[in-house]
């Protein structure tokens, strides 16, 4: 079909074509950063204090739950610095909710830099701490300072995570003299979900209950200056809170804990695999998506995006019959597809 009025369409007031193609030099970007970047290097789009370690302590002393939320890239990480989240972690849950991995056994140290460095980007006030990845530290404790190390040069984090109960409290050690800071992680521990015969809870026998005490004091002892208890009893949980001097944060630990932390994807809803019963949806965003992507590909479609004059650059009548000219097809006029049809395959131009 013949849409010959878009090509004629001049704007009121101007000598310019609306609807015809632009051939300006100008690249037009729709991914232009902003003005004013949020990012690290900027003010953050909401002042908030930075998040040291003393203020953990102190939001713990003031019984100030502290908010903790996972970020994988740089638009996740500007929304929490954009808020009052205390720590902004790097979860190697990374693994599922981002590459597709079936567990976060498969994450590679460089993988996770990569993604450290984009959440670096877009942190501000948030302390950034990040999970260090199976393989990585465990098998020795000059192999834990070595890859820690490269976590804070390379993925440009302020701290690291590590999974696990005694066993690892050397490396704490080890990692908090070096002057890594460190948060503990015991519970149910994602990286050792073949040992433990899946995702299971844990500490919910008495003996199970004290293991997990222990490793906790251990691991306090050794210099974690927080500890993330994942899935045991709420009793537990704020059990283990009041015996420890540093914060706990709890991932399915209860109420009784000095903050909790979620993995992004649950809290907005965008994750489609197993949903534990310690997550909540603050945000229904999977269906918004879905809302997004079938409202485009449907315009698309029907031809009612983009919208020529809204949605287009125009170009100067002169200009473009000078062009034709020169192209020695001065009466060419623009076919397209129909506006406003139904969904269905668009009319190819010629
Ligand atoms: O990997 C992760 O996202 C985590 C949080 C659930 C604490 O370890």
């Amino acid at each position: 079909m013949m849409i010959a009025k878009f090509l004629g369409t001049r704007c009121p007031n101007s000598r310019r074509l609306s609807c015809t193609p632009t051939l300006q030099a100008v690249r037009r970007m729709s991914v232009r950063p902003a003005k004013h970047p949020p990012a690290a290097t900027s003010p953050p789009l909401t002042p908030h204090a930075k998040t040291t370690i003393a203020r953990l302590l102190s939001l713990r002393a003031s019984k100030t739950p502290i908010t903790a939320l996972t970020a994988y890239d740089y638009p996740t990480a500007l929304a929490c610095s954009a808020h009052p989240v205390d720590i902004t972690l790097v979860g190697d849950s990374l693994a599922q909710v981002c590459l597709g991995y079936p567990s976060t056994t498969r994450l590679s140290l460089d993988e996770m830099l990569h993604h450290c460095r984009a959440v670096a980007r877009g942190t501000t006030s948030p302390l950034l701490i990040a999970d260090m990845p199976f393989g990585t530290y465990a098998p020795s404790v000059s192999d834990a300072i070595r890859s820690a190390i490269r976590m804070v040069h390379e993925g440009h984090v302020e701290g690291v995570k590590l999974e696990g109960g005694g066993e690892v409290a050397e490396h704490v050690r080890a990692l908090t003299k070096t002057g890594i800071p460190v948060m503990a992680h015991i519970g149910l521990l994602p990286q050792r979900y073949v040992s433990l015969s899946g995702y299971r809870v844990q500490g919910r026998t008495a003996e199970s209950a004290s293991t997990l005490l222990r490793a906790a004091r251990a691991l306090e002892d050794a210099g974690a200056f927080s500890i993330v208890l994942e899935a045991i009893p709420a009793v537990l949980g704020a059990y283990i809170t009041e015996q420890l001097n540093i914060p706990t944060i709890g991932v399915g630990a209860g109420p009784g804990t000095s903050g909790q932390v979620l993995v992004w994807d649950d809290m907005v809803g965008t994750w489609s695999g197993h949903k534990p019963r310690f997550v909540r949806h603050f945000a229904d965003v999977r269906k918004e998506v879905a809302r997004g992507v079938s409202g485009y590909v449907n315009a698309v479609k029907n031809g009612s995006f983009p919208d020529p004059d809204r949605e287009g650059y125009s170009m100067d009548h002169g200009e473009w019959e000078i062009f034709l000219a020169a192209e020695g097809r001065p009466s060419w006029t623009w076919t397209s597809a129909p506006r406003n049809a139904p969904t269905g395959d668009a009319v190819p131009e010629n």
